[in-house]
């Protein structure tokens, strides 16, 4: 970790655009030519599953670098026990910062938060090369999986606390929250609001489709 001096702390609405802009220029053809996080983290924050307790931002010599989002979702046994989780996303930090350890600051953080708040587990869909050495783990490592006993590549699960998903098999539910990604149209008068920016492919969005189209095989 650099010796650069930051500060770690709830987003405020002062924040919102920049955070926005944030998660633009991080994942700016990234996934797929263009992105749509920015618009994600602006109406995230109003969605009944999102958690502002755990709504963070590193901040250095006054300006905002870093964000991490959380939203509720579930997990639900085959006797229909349910168990309320945490998953995250967006995850982002300014491009000239990345890899100096601000995602692990913004986790470590906010899973100590976390766990305060009374939770155990996290479950993201995400690429594994950013979180496995954040203690992420497979979903069949845990017995995770979607309807249809799928277990995805990109599904990783994080026990908060040891042993608490004790081998049962889970169903992952995730907040609706993505639902607010169906509207295209609105994705793009959002995206017209900050400067022009070229939409382009590049490899990680390979990358990005052989992860989220992949599923493990017991
Ligand atoms: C992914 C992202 C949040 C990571 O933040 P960061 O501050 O750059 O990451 P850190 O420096 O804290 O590194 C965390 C770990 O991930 C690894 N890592 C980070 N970026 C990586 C990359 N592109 N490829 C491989 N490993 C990577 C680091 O080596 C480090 O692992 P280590 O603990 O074994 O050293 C940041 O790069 C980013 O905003 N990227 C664009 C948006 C994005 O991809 N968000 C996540 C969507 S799943």
């Amino acid at each position: 970790m650099s010796k650069t001096k930051y500060i770690i702390r709830l987003e405020t609405e002062a924040d919102y655009r920049v955070v926005e802009n944030i998660n633009r220029e991080a994942f700016w053809n990234l996934s797929v030519p263009g992105a749509n996080e920015h618009y994600f983290a602006h109406v995230m924050r109003n969605h009944v599953d999102f958690v502002p307790e755990l709504d963070f931002v590193i901040e250095i010599d006054g300006k905002v670098i870093a964000s991490i989002m959380y939203t509720k979702s579930k997990l639900i046994d085959e006797a229909g026990t349910e168990k309320k989780i945490l998953s995250f996303g967006p995850i982002c930090v300014l491009p000239e910062y990345q890899r100096k350890g601000y995602s692990k600051i913004l986790i470590a953080h906010s899973f100590a938060k976390a766990v305060e708040m009374g939770y155990d587990t996290v479950v993201i869909f995400g690429n594994p090369d950013n979180y496995v050495s954040r203690g992420f783990k497979s979903c069949i490592k845990y017995n995770v999986c979607l309807a249809g006993d799928i277990f995805p590549t990109a599904l990783l699960v994080k026990e908060l606390r040891e042993g608490v998903l004790d081998g049962r098999k889970w169903y992952y539910h995730e907040s609706k929250v993505s639902e607010l990604l169906d509207d295209e149209e609105k994705i793009k008068q959002f995206d017209a609001e900050f400067p022009p920016k070229i939409k382009a492919w590049q490899s990680s969005q390979e990358e990005f489709f052989i992860h989220s189209h992949s599923v493990i095989k017991s």
